[in-house]
């Protein structure tokens, strides 16, 4: 039977989630701009990579992942994911809100959108994403939507998340694909790139190199942070602790793995990680 909605806590968690471990680079900026709070982490690994995935899978992937965090009280929801969030952010807040949870979901491509916009100064922007947030577009709807004569240089680096999360040392291999990705971005002179997909903050150096010095790189963890901090204080949500909060992992996949794995990309102690299992099958 699904549990009953009851009304979120000050006190409660905010849940985060990702196909993997790039989300742990959002979590990263939110444990350290909101010190206070609580985290849970969703890490659906058993289902990586999500950037060959179909938008229906996304959707209905991210509807579990929701659910099972608010299932364990999470007070706002992060999809700190960006090919959740552009085939599945408006599925999953609809959602929500159909179940009467009263809770907020807050996705990774608008805030990096509307800080990429604001700091480019030749109005060339290039974004380096999986190719489902590419295919779906939803960067084109952001960046044009903030400002409609920016132009747009929009790249699918389908091995790149892989690389990431891989934890093998980087190959020659890796920096040609990578070079080639970033050669679009080159050619149109982008002085701003987004870095559209939580994976590569792992890659980030590589990609500085290749793209330049000058080129301002914009990742979805700064970008969410003060987002989030204005989500919870519109609607009085904000902790009542103080001190350092608590936080604690999920995973679909193998736990072990995850942990390994992860701590390279949070850069802090992990400590246990749970094993979760979700629905297999892909609702209609
Ligand atoms: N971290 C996911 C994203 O931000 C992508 C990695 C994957 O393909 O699962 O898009």
């Amino acid at each position: 039977m699904a549990p009953v909605p009851s009304a979120p806590q000050r006190a409660a968690p905010i849940g985060v989630f990702d196909s993997g471990v790039g989300g742990l680079t959002v979590l990263h900026e939110l444990l350290v701009e909101l010190p206070q709070e609580d985290f849970l982490y969703l890490g659906d690994s058993a289902r990586f990579p999500y950037g060959d995935r179909t938008p229906d899978e996304l959707r209905a992937f991210s509807r579990q992942i929701a659910d099972a965090l608010l299932e364990r009280g999470a007070k706002l929801i992060v999809v700190a994911c960006n090919s959740a969030t552009s085939s599945a952010l408006a599925d999953v807040t609809a959602h929500v809100a159909d179940e009467g949870w009263g809770v907020d979901v807050i996705g990774v491509v608008g805030p990096e959108s509307n800080l990429a916009v604001a700091l480019t100064r030749n109005g060339r922007i290039g974004v380096l994403a999986t190719s489902a947030t590419i295919a779906s577009g939803a960067y084109e709807r952001a960046v044009l939507a903030a400002d409609g004569l920016v132009r747009l240089t929009s790249v699918a680096c389908p091995q790149l998340a892989r690389i990431s999360q891989d934890g093998a040392p980087i190959t020659e291999g890796d920096v040609a694909l990578a070079r080639e990705y970033c050669a679009p971005l080159r050619v149109a002179q982008v002085d701003t790139a987004i870095l559209g997909c939580t994976h590569y903050p792992f890659v980030r150096s590589l990609l500085q190199r290749l793209l330049g010095p000058q080129v301002t790189l914009i990742t979805s963890g700064t970008a969410i942070a003060r987002r989030v901090q204005h989500a919870l204080d519109a609607r009085d949500l904000a902790t009542p602790h103080t001190g350092e909060g608590r936080y604690s992992f999920l995973c679909t996949g193998d736990a072990g793995a995850f942990a390994t794995v992860g701590s390279r990309f949070l850069q802090l102690p992990m400590g246990a990680v749970d094993h979760i299992q979700l629905p297999i099958e892909v609702p209609a």
